[in-house]
């Protein structure tokens, strides 16, 4: 019988709300055309900055707390000297990890001004494909430096008197896959980091740096953490789940991330003892999401809520996680010309940036298992290494944070049955009086179903219910719920 345990007193961590972050990439639309489009005819665009006023309102309801750019694949070729300065001389270049033309229209200065106006902090990720480690510091000093130096002075040139203090800086874009330009052998790339990392601290000590992992559990993240322990911050996790057609594959995809946390947090353990190191070193998840198809539906929403589940029961070791992408690119929104559409995985989304922030509490759950015959073949890797670890899945997924500020208790609860509800019974440590229970359901009859420019059929409903112990909850949902606790 499927029940929920919560215990107040039983807290993991608070949740970071850096984990609902996001991500720009010079990739497909979702810059030029998403959140840039100076020349939108349907008047959407502020026609100072050229920014679409549409886009910024819904990533503003997503309170996001760091935007991480420009790539992803394509930093691993830029040049970010060319994205600065007067823009009819800034040059026009091929582009290699996407295979198109970049304008350089949209840059350094302009991405510091999106932020602003986003209320976001800036992250960078340094070019250490074809870039050098004087382009990186070059690019630290025009954009942080206070001094009287070339960069710095290039900067005030540019309008930008004050520096823009860009914090977290990451140390070169999955340089362990063979798509990456400049790919490189996990021993060279941490010889080459560690001096890297030494030099931009040199430059700026106040800054956060991120190493390069891999999927959290490769000896890639091994070797990379061995080396770069002392010198880095952040370690930095890439993981896409994919459906390959199936629902359950779909829903259970994030128990990987799951287990890759546990993993890293292990390897960042073993590295930290082996260097005598006691400084924080948790993990920057700085690209997740369902990825592959980009029109999502239903089963991708749970999918997402899953994932967002990981990260608030993981709270302990992951600091930062950024959705990848942002804006059009495998993303919660899409745009056109002449206006947007929410995707089915920006309700969850949405939610638990609203409201899953306060103490993560160990939640204890009783739920039927995933026992499906076949491992998804993409974590077919890591299944080896934990055998059952997949096959033991919950289909009911559950986080909770305690809100002390409001005596609250949030309970995240993603029903992941393709067709059975459950009525599932929460029991408390703690005492609970006649409440009102604030209840937000993301459901729809077909797990196909999915949003667009003509209507959404997936989206929240709320509703307010007296609380009975138990909840109802309806096959392949996701529930977010609001208690009061006395
Ligand atoms: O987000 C799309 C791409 O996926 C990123 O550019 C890359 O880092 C990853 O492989």
């Amino acid at each position: 019988m499927a029940s929920i345990r919560i215990d107040i007193e039983r807290i993991i961590s608070s949740v970071d709300p850096r984990i609902y972050s996001g991500f720009i990439e010079h990739m497909g639309r979702c810059i030029y055309g998403g959140i840039y489009e100076p020349d939108n005819q349907y008047g959407l665009s502020d026609p100072k900055t050229g920014f679409r006023n549409d886009v910024l309102a819904v990533l503003k309801d997503l309170k996001i707390p760091i935007v991480r750019y420009p790539g992803g694949n394509f930093v691993s070729s830029y040049r970010w000297q060319d994205g600065i300065g007067p823009k009819e001389l800034r040059p026009r270049r091929p582009e290699l990890a996407w295979l198109s033309e970049e304008s350089n229209f949209f840059g350094t200065d302009e991405f510091i001004d999106f932020c602003r106006e986003l209320g976001t902090e800036p992250f960078i990720c340094l070019n250490m494909g074809t870039g050098t480690l004087q382009d990186a510091l070059a690019w630290l000093e025009y954009c942080n430096s206070s001094a009287n130096t070339y960069y710095a002075n290039l900067r005030r040139k540019n309008g930008h008197d004050e520096p823009h203090n860009v914090k977290y800086w990451a140390l070169g874009n999955e340089v362990w896959g063979p798509w990456q330009i400049g790919q490189q052998e996990s021993q060279d790339y941490a010889k080459k980091a560690y001096q890297w990392a030494k030099a931009l601290k040199l430059l700026d000590p106040s800054v956060k740096l991120v190493s390069c992992g891999e999927t959290g559990y490769a000896d890639w993240d091994r070797v990379i953490l061995r080396k770069l322990a002392s010198v880095v911050d952040f370690h930095s996790i890439h993981i896409y789940t994919v459906s390959e057609g199936k629902h359950a594959v779909n829903v259970i995809g994030p128990a990987a991330a799951e287990k890759a946390l546990d993993i890293t947090r292990s390897l960042i353990d073993l590295a930290k003892i082996e260097a005598g190191l006691e400084k924080d070193l948790t993990v920057c998840f700085d690209e997740w999401n369902k990825g592959a198809e980009e029109h999502y539906d239903l089963s991708d929403a749970i999918a997402v809520a899953s994932w967002l589940n990981v990260f608030v029961r993981k709270a302990d070791i992951v600091k930062i996680a950024c959705i990848a992408q942002s804006v059009n690119v495998i993303s919660p929104i899409i745009t056109s010309s002449q206006g947007l559409f929410k995707q089915t995985t920006y309700y969850p989304l949405h939610l638990f940036t609203n409201l899953m922030r306060g103490a993560s509490l160990a939640v204890h759950v009783n739920s039927p298992v995933y026992n499906g015959p076949t491992v998804p073949t993409w974590i077919k890797q890591l299944d080896t290494h934990t055998p059952n670890a997949f096959k033991l899945t919950k289909y009911i997924d559950v986080s909770a944070v305690y809100v002390e500020e409001s005596k609250e208790v949030r309970i995240a609860v993603v029903n992941r049955h393709q067709s059975e509800d459950f009525t599932v019974p929460i029991i408390f440590a703690q005492p609970v009086g006649e409440k009102t229970v604030k209840v937000y359901e993301v459901w729809s009859p077909q797990l196909g179903d999915k949003n667009g420019f003509e209507g959404e059929k997936v989206s929240t409903v709320q509703k307010e219910v007296d609380w009975e112990g138990s909840y109802v909850l309806k096959r392949h949902s996701f529930q977010g719920r609001i208690m009061e606790l006395v």
